[in-house]
């Protein structure tokens, strides 16, 4: 079935693009096991495209799209591509071992971006997105287009560019709202007349791409599929350029909640919600406000007396949505120190990790730790630790060991021992302003990396004194950014794991940056909006 016969008349595609728009957030740099992590959620999620990536941009991109083509299986895999042969080239390169491939290549349209950004005129973005669709089109059936910037452009001139780019076989039509500008009402106005301008759109899925700089992207996604779209573009807890993109739970979740009344209905599998937003929070190093709508800790709970008594007497008082359609009860998984490795594999394949083997014993062992530690052992504890077993494969170097004195007379010191990617022990101390302090700056020295701090949180898994930690850290290095998040009982050994981890994903930037140069743009215009 094509993608333009699975949008149905109530059928909405869910296209996400965490890992790519949501990836272009400040700080976040996930690596290729980070991102297939989340593919394979997105992919128990039921979304129905998930976009990969872009993979000009760098060989970390590529090979990040590569490998979700080659093993996430079900939706259909995009990768985004500017109007020139050779993003479209490196772009189908990414996708051509998906099952099902999809390019998606964009150009603005708005006068602002073709005078100041492009440097060109109408004329040429009209021949550039002829000739890129038909590129894009030589190689796969699913191709998408998008007139950038298109809700700040002429309207007669995106239909223009939009009806070419349908003659050339695009399959779907995506309008961004690129900088957040438009209101509901406007743009489910723009798309209807952009039906009457350009004929062809009935032909093919009509998609939504909108910013949240006002607050407005879900609202303006909504009032889209008013106007006839059939496609959301939107990233798991609303993450992406500047404020964001519209955020995939709002979104997903007002179409089921509400399905009486607006009729139309995605695929996606709701209980898995927010297991997916968890994951994404803690490898993205975001965190999710507590009153976010849906997945913040607040979405479901009631502070006020009032409104504990009337939904202790009837739920429906104060709920619209019941907890456990986005999947909040998935803490009733409990393991303690007597639990076996059956019931380990069991408890986590419940929560869609299975493992056997080596894995299996890796995880047991980090579980045995963690239960000596902590009466109880809850679902939320072992998607942490699980998260966190995983980027231990990735890091380039790792923390070995560390000690610190620390007084409340004299400054903290700090000695840690750090293995470099060549399996060497590299020792740094340092004499800090607090024990996290002297604990970073002795990584520096062991590292001999200058690495600046940026961002440091601390946050508890569960509640309770025997909590585990969630430490994230973002750290700046020789230009590049790097994120690092881990978890431990230990804050102090956790901020240290973080911090190694950061600066690792900073270190592997440095080597990725010069490569991206080499693409036939500027880097800074290499991250679309
Ligand atoms: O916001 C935007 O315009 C984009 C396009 C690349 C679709 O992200
Ligand atoms: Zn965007």
């Amino acid at each position: 079935m094509t993608q333009s016969e699975e949008a149905t008349d109530n059928r909405v595609l869910i296209f996400d693009t965490t890992l790519r728009d949501g990836e272009q957030s400040p700080g976040i740099s996930l690596n290729t096991q980070e991102k297939l992590e989340i593919a394979q959620q997105l992919a128990r999620l039921g979304v129905d495209v998930i976009e990969a990536g872009f993979p000009i941009t760098s060989p970390g991109d590529f090979e990040a799209v590569q490998a979700i083509s080659r093993t996430v299986h079900g939706p259909v895999i995009a990768a985004l591509a500017r109007c020139h042969a050779a993003d479209i080239d490196a772009a189908f390169n990414a996708v051509r071992d998906a099952d099902r491939p999809r390019i998606h290549t964009f150009i603005s349209t708005s006068d602002i971006h073709i005078r100041h950004q492009l440097q060109s005129t109408r004329e040429d973005v009209k021949g550039q997105a002829r000739a890129a669709v038909a590129h894009a089109k030589s190689y796969v059936d699913d191709v998408e287009f998008s007139p950038m910037d298109a809700t700040r452009a002429d309207l007669e001139f995106t239909a223009e560019v939009c009806q070419i780019a349908i003659d050339e076989g695009a399959t779907t039509i995506n309008i961004p709202d690129t900088v957040g500008y438009t209101m509901p009402h406007e743009y489910e106005a723009m798309l209807r007349r952009l039906y009457e301008l350009a004929p062809g759109l009935r032909g093919v899925v009509l998609s939504v791409h909108c910013h949240d700089d006002l607050g407005l992207a879900v609202a303006n996604s909504f009032a889209g599929l008013r106007a006839g779209a059939r496609q959301v573009e939107c990233a798991v807890n609303g993450i992406g350029e500047r404020a964001g993109n519209a955020s995939l739970e709002e979104i997903v979740m007002l179409l089921h909640t509400r399905a009486a009344d607006i009729g139309l209905r995605t695929g996606a599998v709701t209980r898995e919600i927010a297991r997916t937003s968890r994951m994404v929070s803690r490898l993205t190093g975001y965190a999710v406000q507590p009153n976010k709508a849906i997945v913040g800790r607040n979405a479901f709970a009631h502070e006020s007396g009032i409104h504990q008594d009337g939904v202790l007497k009837e739920r429906t008082t104060y709920e619209i949505m019941d907890a456990t359609t986005v999947g909040l009860e998935a803490n009733s998984i409990v393991l303690g120190k007597h639990s076996g490795r059956h019931a380990l594999a069991q408890a986590l394949s419940q929560l869609g990790f299975e493992l056997e083997g080596q894995p299996l014993n890796a995880a047991f062992k980090r579980f045995k730790e963690l239960a000596d530690r902590k009466k109880q052992v809850t679902a939320m504890d072992l998607e942490a630790l699980m998260t966190d077993e995983m980027r231990q494969e990735v890091a380039g170097y790792t923390l070995s060991w560390f000690d610190v004195e620390a007084s409340s007379r004299r400054p903290p010191h700090a000695t840690v021992a750090v293995h470099g990617p060549d399996g060497d022990e590299l020792v740094g101390s340092f004499t800090g302003d607090g024990p996290v302090d002297a604990i970073f700056h002795a990584i520096n020295a062991a590292t001999n990396v200058e690495a600046r701090l940026r961002e440091f949180r601390v946050d508890a898994v569960t509640g309770g004194q025997d909590a585990l930690g969630e430490t994230s850290v973002v750290l700046e290095a020789a230009g590049a950014t790097g994120a690092g998040q881990a978890v431990s009982t230990d804050i102090l050994e956790a901020a240290a794991r973080a911090y190694v981890r950061a600066l690792s994903n900073a270190v592997r930037r440095q080597g990725a940056l010069p490569e991206a140069a080499d693409a036939t743009a500027p880097a800074e215009i290499l991250r679309a909006p």
